[in-house]
């Protein structure tokens, strides 16, 4: 196979893990986890998310996280924006770069972010404009590519269709999320088998959540089509409150554990991730979802 030497992982831990948490984590510890974080080798960290809080009230500190954590200058440290408000709230925090969200699915659309796709695009136009306007990257998600909770399956051209548009409003890179962990290996194949000839592989990031545990499977099939940014969260935490039976993201330490033993270089110290991880289930009192932190909580 001709797997790629090296791989980006962007770890979304601290936004999409924490989101989903009912019990609110004091602002401090956030901060502590995240600069805990930096020191891992990891180049990119999602701290958090300036949406609205009553929607997501986990992350109402968002402003105090972004302006409390240390920034380590070989790291970029991105938030979630859903539309201007939150991307003043962003700058303010002086965050390196702001990710804009959309749903390939109406329905999800709608229950996440209010709005029907249509109305969403000329207010993401509005942030990427202002933002890139101003030399700030701005990173595109689109969820439910692989799935749907309320839809089923969505079709093909609807995703690019969204897809396309992101990326001719100029942002630098697109994250495609399995936002209900459905996809299985053969589907991502049939996906990326026509989206690597539509986008330029580079600019592509698979953001998989592991609810049926097929996440590292997925990761595997994207490797095979040169992909090599994926997103994912330290344990395994994560999930989208406004996609029921969402559960973790591919977690950090177990993607890194296979990309190690297959000889991709990530840049991260595996060790100082399972402190990290450990420090996040001591806070959250539970044990995290993942492999590796299965094997360290049994020693
Ligand atoms: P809305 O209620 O339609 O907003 O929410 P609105 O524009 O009508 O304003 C209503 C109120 O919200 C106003 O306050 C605004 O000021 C306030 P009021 O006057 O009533 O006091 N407001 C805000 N406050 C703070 N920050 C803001 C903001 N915007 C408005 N940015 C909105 C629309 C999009 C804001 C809302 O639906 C929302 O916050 N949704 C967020 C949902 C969310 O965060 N979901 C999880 C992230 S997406 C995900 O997890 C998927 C992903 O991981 C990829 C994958 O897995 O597929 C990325
Ligand atoms: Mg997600």
């Amino acid at each position: 196979m001709n797997w790629p030497e090296k791989v980006t992982i962007k770890e979304v831990g601290p936004r999409d893990g924490l989101q989903n948490e009912k019990a609110i984590i004091p602002t401090q510890r956030k901060i502590d986890w995240i600069d805990q974080l930096s020191e891992t080798g990891l180049t990119y960290i999602e701290a958090t998310s300036f949406v609205n809080p009553k929607w997501i009230p986990q992350l109402g500190d968002a402003l105090e996280v972004g302006k409390g954590i240390k920034r380590n200058p070989t790291i970029t440290y991105a938030a979630l924006v859903p539309n201007r408000r939150g991307l003043e709230s962003a700058l303010e925090a002086s965050m390196d770069e702001i990710s804009v969200f959309m749903s390939a699915s109406e329905t999800h659309n709608l229950k996440n972010i209010n709005k029907s796709i249509s109305d969403t695009f000329p207010v993401l136009k509005e942030v990427i404009d202002t933002a890139t306007g101003i030399r700030k990257p701005v990173r595109g998600y689109v969820s439910t590519v692989f799935g749907c909770p309320y839809e089923g399956s969505i079709d093909i051209e609807q995703i690019f269709r969204v897809c396309d548009q992101l990326f001719e409003y100029g942002i630098n890179e697109l994250s495609l999320g399995d936002t209900i962990g459905v996809a299985s290996p053969r589907q991502v194949e049939e996906f990326l088998e026509q989206a690597v000839k539509r986008y330029d592989k580079s600019l592509l990031a698979l953001h998989f959540h592991d609810t049926r545990g097929m996440a590292l499977a997925n990761v595997l099939k994207s490797l095979d089509y040169g992909i090599t940014t994926f997103d994912s969260a330290l344990g395994g935490l994560g999930g989208c409150p406004y996609a029921p039976g969402a559960s973790g993201n591919v977690a950090t330490d177990d993607l890194v554990h296979m990309l190690h033993n297959m000889g991709i270089v990530t840049g991260i110290d595996a060790e100082k991730l399972i402190k990290s991880a450990s420090m996040m289930q001591s806070c959250l009192e539970k044990p995290l979802p993942s492999h590796q932190m299965a094997i360290y909580n049994a020693q």
